[in-house]
């Protein structure tokens, strides 16, 4: 090189130089922005992200930029608590978002801002996806932030990807790794069991971690489910406070951790399970973590359910903003105890109470080891020949013929040993070969992560719906967790066997896929030994869930209470039942709050009975436009007042539907002392105020032809006139002009 090039080429470099510098200098600033909310992250001077805020959002965005230059937060290692996602390895010593070891056997990672981009999807709908990569080894991390703007939710998941020369072992991959500065952190979260489902508890976080997880494998949600609220400096009311509402959309082992860090900072990590689930990742796979879907208000729980509802309804749920059908179900009326002759009256008397639709449910299986109780015969899918000699189709036949759709239950992801698909694939089985079998309801869950098993779980459905086109509704049980979790498929093919609970769930949304390839509208319901395994992967599949086996109507009041702040009442079938000796008009007003079902021996009920069902069913008629796709506001919450009272209101504000129900047996004479301010209307309308579902031959002690403002009824409320002899009431609103 020339003496006058070399001059030139340094000035050249020079310029390169500053300009980097300066660029190395300027931190990038990336607000992402729902209608109310901002979620905001910011690169720091050696191009880490972390997240410098999360709250209601500012009037100008520019703003952002300046909030990290306000903590002072200025330790060692504090620079890594809000990393977006949080390596391990390198000088991270908090609770990592994710974990990997390389090809070569080295366990450090360090990830590095590279770059960002915004894509519009439409008006409502955009995503930010953020690349991070590890300046040594050629790993990527794309994170992934999908915004519904006015509905104000945040879905996101993120991708890891990897060009080292062989796999490497991902040992942790968190879906979400958030960072919230706030006074103090209230955690509201869940637990139960069979017949006990969503029991709220509500706890002040403190130092250390706090974990809500699962390693069921199927019916992950059946302790614990990954649906929380989370309220900041105090705990949020309905209607007021500063509050969170989250959950994973994963049907498999779930992971949530709250790290109340050294500067009461809150980190959260949310994703798959990682417990025995350590995947080999080959070069230049993605590997696509499940979406943690989270929503913020400044006004209270409240809102923020309502956020989730309109959410779900419009992106979610299967037909989310359709419309469902009322049915009668055979299980608690008959148990396994049928044939067609039975079957057959009570198509009949599903006409005439007035559903829509007969579902059969369990038992209808099996010739070799009839299914004539839970012992044997899952697995075996063909018409049990002394049960139903004529098959499905004979039955669908009757049901037309009678003036009712029919549905049928199924459990396919599921075998009895005591089956002939035991007997014929007992490699289809999960199952740990050198040790004695556990089962959950003597039953196994086959190994979906065999394609072959994918194959004949969706054979179950499509030759139901091949020979039998007409069937209008499916309930998919699930009844069994994952024992002794061994995959003879993943030996055979010399994969880990730690990849089987992450397979097991991508090999059933696969089925549920193609299911939907096929027959995209078919109502189905997701059951799962009651409310076992509900959460928004699934229910892009499932047009509603069965909220619990227990179907007393008082416990159902709370049950339903606590499940309505993550999903709207059109998902949620509630049934009614003869679980409990309460009225029959307590049990119908209760179900009436979601998507209304019965499960009763009709001819079982006296005449007035009858007669109280079949009106009540044309009231709901009348009003599931507003159950399903109105606002739901929570009056009176039952943890804390004799009574809950509830109440939807429909967007146009012109049709609102208010339920009140005691729920305590203490006697005190008169419960609503006082009136219930109502929420939701427009001040400015008149509603006529008229009480539905009064049983035959009582007095409704609400005025007949009763006319308020809006205004009065938000302000001063109304009494629903809570008793010892009015224990539910059920007041519809409608517009007078
Ligand atoms: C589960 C379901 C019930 C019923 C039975 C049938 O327990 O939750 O509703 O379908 O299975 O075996």
């Amino acid at each position: 090189m020339s003496n006058y090039s070399q001059k030139i080429f340094y000035v050249i470099l020079g310029i390169f130089c500053i300009s980097f510098g300066i660029n190395a200098q300027k931190l990038i600033t990336i607000p992402i922005e729902t209608s109310q909310n901002a979620l905001v992250f910011q690169t720091d001077k050696d191009n880490r992200l972390g997240t410098v805020f999360f709250g209601k959002k500012l009037v100008q965005s520019s703003d952002y930029g300046f909030i990290s230059k306000e903590y002072k937060i200025n330790d060692e290692n504090s620079g890594i608590f809000n990393s977006v996602y949080t390596p391990s390895g390198t000088w991270n010593l908090v609770e990592p978002a994710i974990e990997v070891k390389h090809a070569d056997g080295n366990s450090s990672l360090e990830l590095k801002y590279v770059s960002h981009e915004v894509k519009k999807i439409d008006d409502n709908v955009s995503e930010t996806v953020i690349v991070l990569k590890d300046p040594v080894y050629a790993l990527e991390v794309r994170l992934f932030y999908k915004v519904y703007y006015k509905e104000n939710v945040i879905e996101q998941w993120s991708v890891i990807k990897h060009q080292e020369a062989k796999n490497i072992t991902l040992q942790k991959y968190a879906s979400a790794n958030l960072y919230f500065m706030a006074d103090d952190y209230y955690l509201n979260h869940y637990h139960g069991g069979w017949a006990k489902e969503m029991k709220p508890e509500e706890t002040k976080l403190t130092a250390g971690i706090k974990t809500l997880d699962s390693k069921l494998g199927t019916r992950a949600n059946l302790f614990q489910p990954p649906t929380f609220m989370l309220s900041f400096d105090k705990p949020a009311t309905e209607d007021a406070g500063k509050v969170l509402l989250g959950t994973l959309a994963w049907s498999g082992n779930f992971k949530i951790d709250f790290e109340l860090d050294t500067y009461h900072n809150l980190r959260l990590l949310a994703g798959i399970n990682s417990h025995a689930s350590e995947y080999s990742l080959a070069s230049n796979q993605d590997f696509k973590t499940p979406s943690f879907i989270f929503t913020f208000s400044e006004n209270g729980k409240g809102e923020a359910s309502r956020n989730m509802h309109n959410w779900a309804r419009k992106y979610r749920i299967l037909d989310g903003e359709g419309s469902r059908l009322t049915l009668l179900n055979n299980w608690e009326a008959t148990y396994f105890d049928f044939d067609e002759a039975k079957l057959t009256e009570l198509f009949k008397d599903g006409k005439k109470l007035g559903v829509d639709m007969f579902l059969l449910d369990d038992g209808w299986f099996a010739n070799k080891y009839p299914r004539n109780g839970d012992v044997a015969g899952l697995g075996d899918w063909q018409e049990n020949r002394k049960k139903l000699p004529n098959g499905i189709g004979y039955l669908v036949k009757e049901a037309t013929k009678a003036g009712i759709k029919f549905g049928i239950w199924v459990e396919p992801e599921m075998v009895n040993p005591k089956s002939e698909l035991y007997e014929k694939h007992l490699d289809w089985v999960i199952r740990e070969p050198q040790r004695p079998e556990h089962y959950f309801r003597n039953q196994l869950p086959l190994d979906l992560s065999n394609p072959e098993v994918q194959d004949f779980v969706y054979g179950v459905i499509d030759n139901l719906f091949t020979k039998n086109p007409e069937i209008s509704f499916i309930k998919w049980d699930c009844n069994a967790v994952v024992y002794n979790a061994h995959s003879a498929y993943l030996e055979k093919k010399g994969l880990p066997q730690t990849h089987l609970y992450v397979e097991y769930v991508r090999g059933l949304y696969k089925v549920l896929e193609k299911i939907r390839a096929k027959y995209p509208k078919v109502p189905m319901m997701l059951c799962s030994g009651g409310g076992g395994r509900v959460d928004y992967e699934a229910l892009k599949y499932f047009t509603e869930f069965w909220v619990s086996d227990n179907t007393d109507p008082l416990e159902r009041v709370f049950m339903q209470w606590e499940y309505s702040y993550f999903y709207p009442a059109i998902a949620q079938c509630n049934h009614i039942t003869d679980w409990s000796k309460v009225g029959i008009k307590y049990r119908t007003d209760v179900a009436m709050m979601g998507k209304m079902g019965y499960d009763i021996v009709v001819s079982h009920l006296s005449e007035k009975e009858l007669q109280f069902s079949q009106q009540a069913l044309a009231n709901y008629k009348k009003i599931s436009d507003v159950v399903w796709h109105g606002d739901l506001y929570r009056l009176k919450n039952p943890w804390e007042n004799p009574y809950a009272s509830l109440m939807f209101s429909n967007a146009t504000q012109d049709h609102a539907v208010m339920f009140s129900y005691l729920t305590t047996n203490r006697y005190d004479g008169v419960y609503s002392v006082t009136p219930v301010k109502l929420k939701g209307l427009d001040p400015k309308k008149k509603y006529k105020i008229q009480e539905i579902n009064v049983y035959p031959d009582a007095k409704s002690s609400i005025a007949k032809d009763l006319v308020y403002s809006g205004d009065y009824l938000m302000n001063i409320g109304l009494n629903p006139d809570i008793t010892l002899r009015r224990t539910s009431v059920v007041l519809e609103l409608t517009e007078v002009k």
